[in-house]
């Protein structure tokens, strides 16, 4: 992997209490295999991810398209949903790695799940580690 590894992405404000990011960059390398598996015919953006459980169990996932294109689901979303379908939840998560800068929707995604540490690949071929929060800041609790 080439590029210039950050801590965070220019919107995170300086907050982060992501590791060393060692771990999840890891999962962005095993992230972009698993997205030669996605199915996106129709935007030609092929997403990966790829999830580690607490208890050392990894969950992959791509995005799926659908013809009425609304239906389609991202990467992170089907890594999370098979995981939980496993049982996992909440605070179960050590870290994940996807292939393309998370969604907004997807960033709500990881925040609703509590995963510590989130690494992805920029469109410049760059690897950023940070956390949910600072992806997504100012969340509610319902
Ligand atoms: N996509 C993901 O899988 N994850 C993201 O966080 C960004 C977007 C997918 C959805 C759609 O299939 C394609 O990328 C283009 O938006």
């Amino acid at each position: 992997m080439s590029g210039v590894d950050s801590k965070e992405p220019p919107n995170s404000g300086g907050a982060s209490s992501a590791g060393s990011g060692a771990g999840s960059r890891e999962l962005v390398e095993r992230a972009i295999e698993v997205s030669k598996r996605a199915y996106a015919p129709y935007s030609n953006y092929l997403v990966g991810a790829a999830v580690r459980t607490r208890d050392g169990r990894v969950f992959e996932g791509v995005n799926v398209e659908n013809a009425a294109y609304p239906l389609g689901v991202c990467a992170e979303k089907s890594a999370l949903a098979a995981a939980v379908s496993a049982g996992y939840g909440p605070g179960d998560f050590e870290a994940i790695g996807i292939s393309a800068s998370p969604c907004g929707g997807c960033r709500q995604w990881l925040h609703e799940l509590r995963i510590a540490e989130v690494s992805y690949r920029r469109g410049t071929g760059e690897i950023v580690t940070t956390t949910p929060a600072a992806l997504l800041p100012d969340t509610w609790e319902l």
